[in-house]
């Protein structure tokens, strides 16, 4: 096997963008718009990004286009970040790191936190949901899971920074990553990082 399959994070030169990743269901977007407001950076979400270009929804694209293509743009929108000089905070869809081609793209771009959850917390979380394609079958749960199973390895490659994300609250996830951040060496506003903390404690309470 080649040295480049075996590139460790640190090996990469790193973009300054804040990249969100995980499974459909993890939280991404309300994490990231949460994030957005402490870190004040702006937020952006690739399926939305892909859906305003086309003009559709990615339902519509899966049923008219079919998956092969909407994952070519999920790539050329990996490509445009890659290119994006002004700090953001980027959540990815929860295929983007499957592909073997997007994993270097994705380290690239910035520092990435990985949403986890098990299969059971996202089927609780997306029970009724009918904006998944993938998940519109007769055993959602299954599919979840099989799904879970091969792409875990793929978010384990790309994330700097992992969160177990399931039984927490949106609170708690946000002062946890934060903390990791700080030690990174980014620069957390000390309002963001202390209101965190202070909405951590009413919450336990
Ligand atoms: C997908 C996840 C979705 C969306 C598309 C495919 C996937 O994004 O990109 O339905 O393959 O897991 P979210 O993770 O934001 O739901």
């Amino acid at each position: 096997m080649s040295n480049k399959k075996h590139r460790k994070n640190s090996e990469y030169q790193k973009g300054q963008h804040l990249v969100l990743i995980g499974f459909m269901g993890s939280g991404k977007t309300s994490i990231g718009r949460s994030l957005s407001y402490k870190l004040k950076r702006a937020f952006y979400d690739t399926d939305k990004m892909i859906e305003d270009r086309e003009g559709v929804t990615i339902s519509d694209i899966f049923a008219s286009k079919g998956e092969k293509y909407f994952r070519e743009l999920e790539t050329d929108v990996l490509r445009e970040i890659r290119e994006d000089r002004i700090p953001r905070i980027y959540s990815l869809g929860g295929g983007t790191p499957v592909s073997l081609q997007n994993q270097p793209l994705i380290k690239t771009i910035g520092t990435v936190v990985y949403l986890r959850l098990l299969p059971e917390e996202v089927w609780e979380r997306l029970k009724g949901d009918t904006t998944r394609p993938l998940l519109q079958c007769d055993d959602p749960l299954s599919k979840i899971k099989s799904l879970m199973k091969l792409r875990a390895p793929a978010y384990e490659r790309c994330a700097d920074i992992i969160i177990d994300n399931g039984s927490k609250d949106r609170d708690e996830v946000i002062s946890e990553i934060l903390g990791e951040l700080e030690k990174r060496g980014w620069e957390i506003p000390p309002e963001s990082y202390l209101q965190s903390k202070a909405d951590d404690t009413e919450n336990k309470e």
